[in-house]
């Protein structure tokens, strides 16, 4: 049903006229030290694929690439990590597959479900619908602070706590909603690159209220100091033939929406009457929802930021 033509976040294959498979697969390189961290964060993400196409996880195999040097106990923590995060998912953990390499990897392959009625691609936006985010930006500039020990305890910890954080509560609200038109997750490709596809995908243009877009403590402060990751830069030239910027935005927000996020949240297109329904009721549930954008007929650009 959902293959690769479209960037969509997982492929979907229909079993029977009530079941469609999602299948999606994800790993990557620590992105902080702790191995329990990492572990959650990188199953979180994993699992977010699923959430973003409108199904619940069910199987996950892990995928593990350790160095010799890596002690036992650490490896431990990893799986562990993952672990926890797979069961808060409701998810169980079938088996997986560990090889020996240089830089420690982990992640996960991971099988979900979906009626075949209740796909949610990230194209099919239209005008008339509002953006809606579930979690905050800024873990791109976030973590290559800490690299460079620029961010405080508590801002770090608020955003590893956000990069480990499961989409699942947003993804079964946005499930509810009778009349979502598309969604997708914030990974690598920052807000702009998401939503950028979206709209092209979609033949409409997405325009981002830079003021609105809910950043994580401490991102701007970073990103006002040059501390952009490379990812944000490629993310932009990626974008740029098909942007628009109003010239009141500041650099800043523009440098923010391209900053390329771990296990980031949804960001779901639906008619405005039905976002206040959705934002009411992820607020309800402590999560974040806001409104970062409308869609409006193609002007041209894909996106425009405002
Ligand atoms: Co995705
Ligand atoms: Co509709």
């Amino acid at each position: 049903m959902v293959g690769y033509d479209t960037s969509d976040d997982a492929c979907v294959y229909k079993i029977t006229e009530e079941i469609a498979a999602i299948h999606t697969v994800d790993f990557f390189t620590p992105i902080v030290d702790d191995p329990y961290l990492f572990g959650q964060i990188a199953a979180a993400n994993a699992l977010s694929d699923v959430y973003a196409m409108g199904g619940r996880p069910a199987v996950a195999m892990n995928l593990l690439c350790v160095p010799n040097c890596l002690s036992l106990e650490t490896v431990h923590q990893i799986l562990l990590g993952g672990h926890d995060k797979a069961v808060e998912a409701g998810c169980a953990i079938a088996g997986g597959h560990t090889i020996q390499d240089q830089e420690p990897k982990y992640g996960m392959c991971v099988t979900g479900y979906v009626h075949p009625d209740k796909v949610l691609r990230n194209v099919g936006a239209e005008p008339g619908d509002v953006l809606v985010l579930t979690k905050p930006i800024g873990t791109g500039v976030i973590t290559t602070g800490a690299k460079a020990d620029m961010v405080s305890r508590e801002d770090y910890d608020a955003a590893t706590a956000s990069m480990a954080a499961l989409n699942r509560t947003a993804g079964e609200l946005v499930q509810e909603c009778s009349h979502v038109h598309a969604c997708t997750d914030i990974t690598g490709f920052g807000l702009l690159g998401h939503a950028y596809e979206m709209a092209s995908g979609s033949g409409v243009t997405a325009c981002l209220f830079s003021a609105d877009i809910p950043l994580l403590n401490g991102a701007k402060e970073l990103a006002e100091m040059g501390i952009i990751p490379a990812g944000a830069y490629r993310n932009m030239d990626y974008v740029k033939p098909s942007l628009f910027v109003d010239p009141s935005v500041s650099r800043v927000l523009v440098d923010l929406a391209a900053d390329p996020q771990t296990s980031g949240g949804l960001l779901v297109s639906l008619p405005r009457k039905e976002s206040e329904h959705l934002i009411q009721r992820l607020h309800a549930a402590s999560q974040t929802g806001a409104i970062v954008g409308e869609i409006v007929p193609n002007q041209g650009h894909s996106v425009a930021i405002l």
